[in-house]
């Protein structure tokens, strides 16, 4: 079981937005699609871009460095370079806070 911890506000993460934290030596990933919020590795496993200066589509977020997408429930990249998954974590909005389990 992990630990609950507050990431930000709901405001901060509206939908179509991406925000990304620092949990000690944990970097997260939030993505808002259509109002639900996925919480993943905020680092791509190919070459380290920050994922939150990437696109949010249908498919997931888009890598900004060489575009790879990556599936928000699983993580799984959908196209190269990248081949590993990012970890994904589970979310909880409780009184318009946003918490992820690390
Ligand atoms: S750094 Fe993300 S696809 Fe290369």
């Amino acid at each position: 079981m992990g630990k609950w911890v507050k990431a930000c506000s709901i405001d901060q993460v509206s939908s179509g937005q991406l925000y990304g934290f620092h949990h000690n030596d944990k970097q997260i990933l939030l993505a808002n699609r259509d109002g639900k919020v996925y919480a993943t590795d905020l680092i791509c496993t190919h070459a380290e871009a920050d994922l939150s200066n990437g696109m949010l589509s249908e498919e997931g977020v888009r890598c900004p460095l060489h575009l790879s997408v990556f599936n928000l429930e699983t993580g799984m990249p959908q196209n190269p370079p990248a081949e590993k998954p990012l970890r994904t974590y589970n979310v909880k909005i409780d009184q318009n806070e946003i918490y992820v389990e690390v």
